[in-house]
């Protein structure tokens, strides 16, 4: 008997090591020799890329690196016209030979599917060729004290709009000649039930679902990828800094570079092990994980009031 347990315990400690090993390979694979694709080969030469949310943060900076590194033409959308002519501005500047366009639109004021064909059609002559739903929301706090509009803004921005703009832009681009992309922006608070941030990391759970759905579903005319970062410092985290934190300059090779490849991705090695360490945690117990995010979670509210009320 003791010798037959020895003998299991053998066969799935091997099994782990290899799946670790298979892992790490992946892993220094996409990291250190995948150069990702020529957009303008796999995409079209010339088409534009349509980000939500590029007024400021992640969308900001994806837009400015999407002009200058990657030279696509670039539509941003937000919901305020001063904060729109400024990121117009910074995107010409870092190429000033792309075309940009900017466009206004608030995904609070808007819930109807009509509304989002608007803009669609309203950008017919642009031969779009990627989007990047990346506009969100969130107010970390414990359930009891979210207010009921921002519950409605963050369903509204982060799963309605989002949803909607998936579904006209994937029949948009089911009928391109060529491949085209969609770039969805959920976060490691979807990846578990989270108390303390509850409502936000169930939308975000939401976005990786649809995601990875639809992405099977058109896998023969588009590449699409669920971003998934940890912490990364932009107004929506009050600018939280600290060693498991990335900028939103960081964000943007990545989603280049794995646009393709991958079903899903991270910006840093040390968020990429965060999913690697939960992944089979949660597979033992889905609780599990609430013994660190939990208080981790009430650590960051705690933080964000604070400076809250410092501002006041
Ligand atoms: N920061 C993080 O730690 C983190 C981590 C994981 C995932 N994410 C996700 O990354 C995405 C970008 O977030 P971020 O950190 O870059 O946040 P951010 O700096 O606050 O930027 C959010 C962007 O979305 C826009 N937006 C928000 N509500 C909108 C609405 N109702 N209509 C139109 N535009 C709206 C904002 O416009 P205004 O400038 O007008 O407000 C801004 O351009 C979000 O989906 C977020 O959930 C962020």
């Amino acid at each position: 008997m003791f010798c037959c347990l020895n003998q299991i315990a053998y066969y799935v400690g091997l099994f782990v090591i290899g799946l670790v090993a298979v892992k790490f390979g992946f892993y220094v694979q996409r990291n250190f020799f995948r150069k990702g694709y020529d957009v303008h080969e796999r995409y079209g030469k010339d088409s534009w890329i349509l980000i939500t949310g590029a007024t400021a943060g992640i969308g900001l900076s994806l837009a400015k690196y999407s002009a200058k590194v990657k030279g696509l033409n670039v539509v941003l959308l937000g919901r305020n016209q001063e904060k729109l002519e400024e990121a117009e501005k910074e995107v010409k500047a870092a190429n000033p030979k792309i075309k940009t366009k900017t466009y206004k639109f608030d995904f609070n004021n808007n819930s109807g599917y009509e509304s989002y064909l608007k803009i669609s059609e309203d950008l017919r002559d642009l031969d779009i060729s990627m989007l990047v739903n990346n506009a969100g929301y969130m107010d970390l706090r414990p359930i009891l004290t979210l207010k009921e509009e921002v519950m409605e803004q963050v369903t509204q921005t982060n799963i309605n709009g989002l949803s909607l703009l998936t579904l006209i832009f994937a029949k948009r681009f089911a009928k391109r000649d060529k491949r085209s992309a969609i770039v969805n922006v959920a976060s490691q608070a979807g990846y578990a039930p989270l108390p303390g941030n509850a409502h936000y990391g169930a939308s975000k759970a939401f976005v990786r679902s649809l995601t990875k759905a639809v992405g099977y579903e058109l896998r023969d005319k588009l590449d699409m990828l669920c971003f998934s970062p940890g912490f990364v410092t932009t107004a929506m985290t009050i600018n939280k800094t600290g060693p498991d934190v990335v900028t939103s300059d960081d964000c943007c090779h990545c989603i280049f570079r794995d646009l393709g490849y991958e079903t899903e991705n991270q910006p840093s090695t040390l968020h990429e092990f965060v999913v690697f360490l939960v992944s089979p945690v949660l597979l033992i117990n889905e609780n599990l994980p609430n013994l660190v995010l939990s208080p981790m979670m009430g650590q960051e509210f705690k933080r964000m009031e604070d400076l809250r009320n410092k501002e006041k």
